[in-house]
């Protein structure tokens, strides 16, 4: 029975079932455009989704103008604000509707933060709640019963390293991965049974315009593109290690260096001493935006 389950989700080793339905969202820009890249060569049925329709329908001609010589199935373009969850719902459903079934959903769509924490109005901590935790739930509802009834689904979220530990000057955006990264562990054991699995992926650093979007304190976008993030992995790198374990259907994936390895290792074993470091860190304005 299981080796039936897999060959049926499988073809080869690290690449996903070809005609798959995936819901990609986030797909406008960063992670999500490379994702968009490698999961159309691969020969998915993809349904991008952001609020940038303009960017969206950028992405799909890109990604057909670039693997012409696949097979493959044009992606759809649907519009998505995670900042309203009766409208995550509906956008998500109409998703669902296309195919009559979403096999993989991809919440990758996500905006970070830069603060302190006193002086960052609550409406910033809400929205980073929205869309990074609250929105994803509405998607993840929204797809979850009809996976549990075709007993087959993959619920793949895009935290970070950030939802493993805590920064100083980043408490809006840690929190809301934190929150993401615990509500799929208990979906993970939840759903199980069902044949629905559940993976996070926690990226550190990418180079993408993670940073430039950011919400400051008082609700402006940061602007800038910080060097952490300029020095980060690239885009397409991170989506071929985040299709890896989709196929592979692991539980998660730390996609970070080591010394960010460690850190999280540190922070389990000898909170102490993590604790300290982050004082020190946050003393000396390491990642405190300007
Ligand atoms: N870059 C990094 O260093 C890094 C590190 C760890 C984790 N991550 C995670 O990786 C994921 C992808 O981010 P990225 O690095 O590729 O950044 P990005 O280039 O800024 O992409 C973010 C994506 O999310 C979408 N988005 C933002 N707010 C949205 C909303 N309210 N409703 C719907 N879609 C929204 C954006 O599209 P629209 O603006 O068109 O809506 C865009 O497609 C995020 O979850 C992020 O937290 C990134």
């Amino acid at each position: 029975m299981f080796q039936v389950v897999v060959l049926a989700n499988v073809t080869s080793v690290g690449v996903p079932r070809r005609g798959q339905v995936v819901v990609l969202t986030g797909a406008s820009s960063g992670l999500g455009e490379a994702l968009a890249h490698r999961l159309y060569a691969a020969g998915c049925r993809l349904i991008i989704m952001a609020r940038s329709v303009d960017q969206l329908d950028r992405v799909r001609q890109d990604v057909m103008l670039a693997h012409q010589r696949e097979l493959v199935y044009p992606p759809v373009v649907l519009p998505l604000d995670l900042s309203d969850s009766d409208g995550v719902r509906a956008a998500v459903g109409k998703a669902l509707r296309v195919f009559g079934r979403v096999d993989v959903l991809i919440n990758n769509a996500g905006v970070s933060y830069r603060g302190e924490a006193l002086h960052t109005e609550l409406e910033v901590d809400a929205r980073l709640m929205q869309v990074n935790y609250l929105g994803q739930l509405a998607a993840i509802k929204t797809v979850l019963p009809s996976m549990v009834e075709q007993r087959s689904g993959q619920i793949v979220c895009v935290s970070s390293v950030q939802g493993r530990l805590a920064l100083p000057y980043r408490s809006a955006y840690a929190a809301s991965k934190h929150a993401l990264q615990a509500f799929c562990d208990c979906l993970r054991a939840e759903v199980a049974d069902h044949n629905v699995h559940v993976t996070v992926v926690s990226p550190g650093y990418i180079r993408t315009s993670l940073s430039l979007n950011a919400l400051t304190g008082s609700g402006a976008a940061h602007g800038k593109l910080d060097a952490t993030t300029a020095a980060g992995l690239e885009p397409d790198a991170a989506a071929r290690r985040l299709v890896a374990a989709l196929v592979a259907r692991r539980h998660e994936t730390l996609l970070a260096p080591l010394r960010d390895r460690l850190a999280v290792l540190l922070r389990a074993l000898l909170p102490s001493v993590f604790f300290l470091l982050m004082r020190l860190r946050a003393r000396a304005g390491t990642g405190r935006p300007s």
